[in-house]
């Protein structure tokens, strides 16, 4: 028999180093002839601080951290799963997928594994996934995560997108449950908005084809996130049959405070509802949900039985929304 239901019961995350400050990245940056300042950035975005990986750390590495510590908090082994799902757009290779490499590293092989490619929305396409397979009883426990290690994929000569991004990773553990859980998610695409972000190099015959690093028309994706992000917020709350009064914690995708406050407003959300941890992590991509999903649960806001609005939005253009009851 299936459970109706699946349900998060326990997250981790983890990231890699000491974090690396505005003013000490002006300084890398300035060595490079590149001019920054911490005034700027936090003025535009709220970023004070982001983690960036030892060129030898991957990202499978840090989502095995995470991984480890959301079994942890779950009480339960790596065992106990049957399904992983990474979402990432910064892959340890070309194949196989980081899932698989999660999965040898946590050494419990049979269940199923893969990567979902969404960008910054991937974790919420990803968590919608998980949830689908549980409830029709394809899996029934599944370990979500975002990692990335977008550090990769700069360009340390672009100064409007380098100093926005970190890495790191962050995890849930989905079960069936009879008790909800996941009470609904929607999620979107826009393809023919593509090139508003987009990292537009392959692998080809051995060599890169194309250019390797993000580029990103910044208004253009500012303007459209918040659009989407309040749409498919008022989306799911009416598709689980409840009202935007009833969140208790709205946790949008975390590339800029200024987003999420203008995305707040527009639901007549108080800032105090919306978890903010852009300012520590900077944009992690996948990553970002989690890991501030994983914040707020472990300094006490999140609790048992609140509801928690989480939302993606980024590269495709891709877009989507959880709504769950913790
Ligand atoms: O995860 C995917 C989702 N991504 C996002 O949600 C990002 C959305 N976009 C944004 O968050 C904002 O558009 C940015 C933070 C990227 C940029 O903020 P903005 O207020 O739109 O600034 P802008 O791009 O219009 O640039 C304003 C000025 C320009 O100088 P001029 O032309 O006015 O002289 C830029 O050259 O700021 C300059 N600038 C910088 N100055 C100092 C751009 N980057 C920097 C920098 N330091 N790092």
């Amino acid at each position: 028999m299936t459970s109706r239901y699946s349900r998060i019961v326990g997250t981790g995350s983890y990231l890699p180093g000491d974090p690396v400050g505005n003013d000490e990245l002006a300084r890398r940056l300035a060595e490079r002839g590149i001019e920054t300042s911490d005034q700027w950035i936090v003025e535009r975005t709220g970023i004070r601080q982001r983690h960036i990986a030892d060129p030898d750390v991957t990202c499978s590495q840090l989502g095995t951290a995470a991984a480890r510590e959301a079994l942890a908090a779950a009480g339960l082994n790596p065992g106990d799963i049957d399904l992983i799902i990474v979402a990432t757009s910064t892959p340890d290779w070309v194949f196989p997928s980081t899932a698989c490499l999660i999965q040898k590293a946590l050494g419990h092989p049979g269940g199923a594994a893969f990567d979902v490619q969404a960008v910054c929305s991937g974790f919420v396409y990803a968590l919608s996934i998980a949830d689908s397979m549980i409830r029709t009883g394809a899996a029934r426990r599944a370990l979500v995560i975002g990692a990335e290690v977008f550090s990769r994929i700069l360009d340390w000569n672009d100064r409007g997108t380098c100093v926005l991004f970190g890495d790191g990773a962050g995890a849930v553990v989905l079960s069936a449950s009879d008790e909800p859980g996941i009470l609904a998610s929607r999620l979107h695409a826009d393809g023919s908005q593509e090139g508003i972000l987009r990292t537009p190099g392959h692998v080809s015959r051995g060599v890169v084809d194309g250019h390797p690093f993000l580029t990103m028309d910044g208004q253009a994706v500012f303007k459209l996130a918040v659009t989407v992000l309040e749409s498919v917020a008022r989306e799911v709350v009416q598709a689980a049959g409840l009202q935007m009064s009833d969140v208790d914690w709205f946790i949008p995708h975390q590339a800029n405070v200024r987003i999420m406050q203008a995305t707040g407003r527009r639901l007549r959300l108080p800032n105090d509802k919306v978890v903010v941890t852009v300012d520590r992590h900077a944009n992690t991509s996948a990553a970002s949900v989690p890991l501030a999903l994983d914040v707020a649960i472990r300094d006490g806001r999140v609790r048992a039985g609140d509801h928690v609005l989480m939302e993606g939005v980024g590269g495709g253009f891709t877009w989507g929304a959880v709504l769950a009851r913790m």
